[in-house]
């Protein structure tokens, strides 16, 4: 049973204030965790309490502290902790909205990961063989290379341009193939005279480029500069993010660095135009997070590889069995502060197994050094996993050896409409 939380304010990758906290039990098990931050964050997400003020420019997260220490505790103490539903429920219950921002989904987050935390320390587990019904497999990283929109200054519209390395048949090659890769565009942005030296905010390069397009050629010749064969060893994936750029009242699409607006299906006969001319195997949030017509669009012409919604499903179960029931999409981004706690992240997961739905567990674009999110993807077994690039701590912390070398999984192949889930990692 939990017997007392300590919380904290920490700092993210960004510099800006979060939470974490320590759970200990009656026995004397404890469990700590800290919780990321967004930047492009969807409009449904579970709400941050943030103190607002002069301090750290608003962003400060002392109340949210001080509701773990205080509220919270007084709900969930005396809960076992290997009861992690009963937690999450005493944690919602006590806050009592909808989107956690009463006393903060980053206060309750924080209490739900540690809660797993100390149960798993309880019985002397890692938190991945704690956590669901027992790894199969490890995840297949989609690693972040060129950033643009909220992330790199709106250098470009799109936001992320990640590569997969689906040639890889272990989770240290994978790695491996990717560093290369990162290594190859420096040098490729260098050659032509862009400004490659800034790191953005996921430690991927944010450089000043002609068009989104050319993002996607800086990686093709990238991939030849590696010696890597484009669809066999490695292949690409893209992060739209499409809300940021949509204007919702005039239902159009601006790109700024290329001076166009299109209507939703323009945007999706450009990215249909893209995949056929580069290795992609992965879409997410090609279109804005309330644009349902535009997403079917998007799923009946781009079914073929996988759509994920990220802003559009914001991790939520209704959200989710919504786009499942009208056929949008066919994969799922699962961010557990999108929702508050891990028993309603975990029943994502479930969700979109059942219903044949792809699942990457990712990272947020301000992230610690704490890595549960590397354990919830294996025990969980979402078989992909998106953390940002190959560098800063907070990227490299979700890849170390202890979740890495993870004792005995073996190799699983799901069915389903992904290339990136036929093959899985060991
Ligand atoms: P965010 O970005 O953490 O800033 O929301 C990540 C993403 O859009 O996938
Ligand atoms: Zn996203």
């Amino acid at each position: 049973p939990i017997e007392t939380i300590t919380a904290f304010e920490a700092l993210d990758s960004r510099g800006r204030p979060t939470v974490g906290c320590t759970v200990v039990t009656r026995g004397g098990a404890r469990g700590r965790a800290i919780v990321p931050s967004g930047a492009s964050t969807g409009s449904h997400e579970a709400r941050e309490l943030r103190d607002g003020g002069e301090r750290y420019g608003g962003y400060g997260v002392r109340r949210a502290v001080a509701n773990v220490e205080g509220e919270l505790l007084r709900a969930v103490r005396g809960i076992d902790v290997t009861d992690q539903e009963a937690v999450d429920r005493a944690l919602r219950k006590a806050d009592g909205t909808q989107d956690g921002g009463r006393l903060g989904a980053n206060a309750i987050l924080a209490i739900s990961v540690a809660t797993a935390q100390a149960a798993a320390a309880g019985r002397g587990l890692p938190l991945y063989a704690a956590v669901g019904d027992g790894p199969r497999t490890l995840p297949m990283p989609m690693i972040n290379i060129i950033s643009g929109g909220a992330h790199a200054a709106r250098a470009l519209d799109v936001q992320d341009f990640l590569v997969v390395p689906v040639g890889a048949t272990t989770f240290a090659e994978a790695i491996e193939t990717v560093a290369r890769v990162r290594a190859a565009t420096g040098e490729v942005l260098r050659d032509r005279g862009a400004t490659w030296a800034l790191v953005a905010d996921e430690g991927g390069y944010g450089p000043q480029l002609s068009s989104n397009r050319e993002a996607l050629e800086v990686l093709s010749v990238a991939f030849e500069r590696a010696g890597l064969i484009p669809g066999d060893d490695i292949a690409i994936a893209i992060d739209v993010a499409a809300t940021q750029f949509h204007s919702p009242s005039e239902g159009t699409y601006v790109w700024e660095t290329e001076n166009r607006r299109m209507q939703a299906d323009e945007l999706v006969e450009e990215l249909a135009a893209w995949s056929a001319d580069f290795p992609i195997v992965s879409i997410e949030d090609a279109l804005a997070e309330d644009d349902w017509d535009g997403w079917r669009t998007a799923t009946d012409r781009l079914g073929g590889i996988q759509l994920l919604g990220d802003d559009l499903f914001v991790t939520s179960p209704d959200r989710l069995r919504r786009g499942i029931d009208d056929a949008v999409a066919n994969a799922v981004l699962v961010k557990p502060n999108q929702i508050g706690t891990l028993s309603e992240a975990r029943e994502v997961v479930e969700i979109a197994h059942v219903a044949g739905y792809a699942t990457v567990l990712s990272a947020r674009s301000g992230e610690t050094e704490d890595h549960w999110l590397a354990d919830l993807a294996i025990g969980w077994n979402t078989g992909q996993l998106k953390i940002g690039s190959t560098m800063r701590s907070e990227r490299t912390a979700k890849m170390e050896p202890s979740a890495r070398d993870r004792a005995r999984t073996r190799r699983r192949h799901r069915a389903g409409p992904s290339k990136i889930r036929e093959r899985v990692l060991t």
